[in-house]
């Protein structure tokens, strides 16, 4: 996820999506709202607080 930040990324039905923080919080909240391009949706749900998503999309936006 290095450098996935604020740039745009293909998903399996077509579309494009910005990677922002709205665009990560969803993808570990409902991993199969939006699949990247090339990937099969196997990614599970995994229980986590709300301040952990949030520390964790802080941690993923911080790969550069
Ligand atoms: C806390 C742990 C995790 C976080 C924060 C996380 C986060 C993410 C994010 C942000 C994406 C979108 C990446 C992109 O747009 O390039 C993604 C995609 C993906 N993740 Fe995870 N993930 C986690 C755990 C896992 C686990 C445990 C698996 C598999 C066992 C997994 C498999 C995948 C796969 C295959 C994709 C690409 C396909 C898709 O868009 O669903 N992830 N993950």
């Amino acid at each position: 996820m290095v450098g996935i930040y604020g740039k745009p990324e293909a998903m399996t039905e077509g579309s494009a999506v910005t990677v922002d923080d709205a665009y990560i919080t969803e993808s570990i909240k409902v991993p199969t709202a939006k699949v990247v391009k090339g990937f099969n949706p196997i990614m599970p749900v995994i229980a986590l607080t709300d301040a952990e998503i949030k520390d964790l999309v802080a941690f993923v936006a911080s790969l550069k």
